[in-house]
């Protein structure tokens, strides 16, 4: 796996340190796809994320939580490399890939188009066919953005991600806009699109029960830091119905300062690494988003 390391000198300044990317070892070795230390990052005198650490193994799903203003899209941004870090030490791999609350896509180009835009790769054509047709729109190759639902925009959005091979993916709130029965079908396709190619996915959300649907570990974005790690090891498919579901969800929404008169006593989060989840077979025609 190639690595983009991002470190700030004593200065301030940016080092670039991805002229020469480093070979990762495979999984299992100690060596994560993402790994940040006393990673900080202020907007003028305000500090948003403030030497916060965070390790992603390869293949490992995490839902990221917080308070709306707390700074997930801060941190999502740093790991995309969209924005420089203030100080302190990240490590992500090179090949990275970031789906929005809104699609992006560009509206004078078909949905082929806007799968490979800005890579110069050979027989784009076919790679962008075959990414839309792993999200299920083969047949709207040729559809233009405005033509497409919001569902269907999100999944361009989602192989335009996806051709980039990313081993890390970044999703900040992308089912948001999307209606709860298209979100429910847009939460199957991504577990198995995260099962076929296994990239590490930092997924944002507000949403506590997609967070527990569908993630390894859960984290809880507070003053600047995450200040929650919680293993989900529920066998998927998870239900919201699951008692150990519902404790789960009432720890995360206590954590988030939601007050709740049942369940009070629930045990606290303990802080633990967890493995990447094992492969499953997936089958596309199960999606008919
Ligand atoms: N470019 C910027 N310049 C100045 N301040 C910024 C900038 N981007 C974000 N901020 C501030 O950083 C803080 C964190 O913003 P961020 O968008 O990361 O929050 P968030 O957790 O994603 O919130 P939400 O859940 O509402 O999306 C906010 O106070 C925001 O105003
Ligand atoms: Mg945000």
């Amino acid at each position: 796996m190639l690595t983009a390391k991002l470190s700030v000198t004593d200065t301030g300044r940016l080092r670039d340190e991805t002229a020469e990317p480093e070979v990762l070892r495979p999984a299992g070795h100690p060596n994560n796809a993402v790994r940040a230390r006393q990673l900080s990052k202020r907007f003028g005198q305000n500090t948003i994320l403030d030497r916060l650490d965070l390790d992603i193994r390869p293949g490992e799903f995490i839902a990221l939580l917080g308070r709306s203003g707390s700074g997930k899209t801060t941190l999502l941004r740093a790991l995309a490399g969209l924005d420089q870090i203030s100080s302190g030490q990240l490590q992500v791999p090179q090949a990275r890939a970031a789906v929005f609350q809104e699609p992006r896509l560009m509206p004078w180009k078909r949905a082929w188009r806007n799968v490979v835009m800005g890579l110069h790769i050979p027989q784009a054509r076919e790679r962008a066919r075959q990414a839309l047709a792993e999200v299920g729109l083969a047949h709207r190759e040729n559809a233009w953005p405005g033509t497409l639902s919001g569902g269907e925009a999100q999944r361009v959005a989602l192989a335009r991600a996806l051709v980039r091979e990313p081993q890390l993916l970044l999703l900040d709130e992308p089912f948001a806009a999307l209606d709860a029965l298209t979100r429910i079908r847009m939460h199957q396709l991504i577990l198995s699109l995260w099962r076929v190619h296994q990239p590490a996915v930092l997924l944002v959300t507000h949403d506590v029960d997609e967070a527990v649907l569908l993630a390894d570990r859960v984290l809880v974005l507070d003053g600047g830091r995450i200040v929650a790690d919680l293993r989900i090891d529920q066998q998927r498919p998870r239900s919201a119905e699951n008692h150990a579901f519902q404790k789960v969800r009432t720890q995360l929404l206590q954590l988030l300062g939601v007050e709740l008169d049942a369940d009070a006593g629930a045990p606290k989060p303990v802080l633990h690494l967890v493995p990447p989840s094992p492969a499953a077979p997936f089958n596309l025609s199960n999606f008919s988003i």
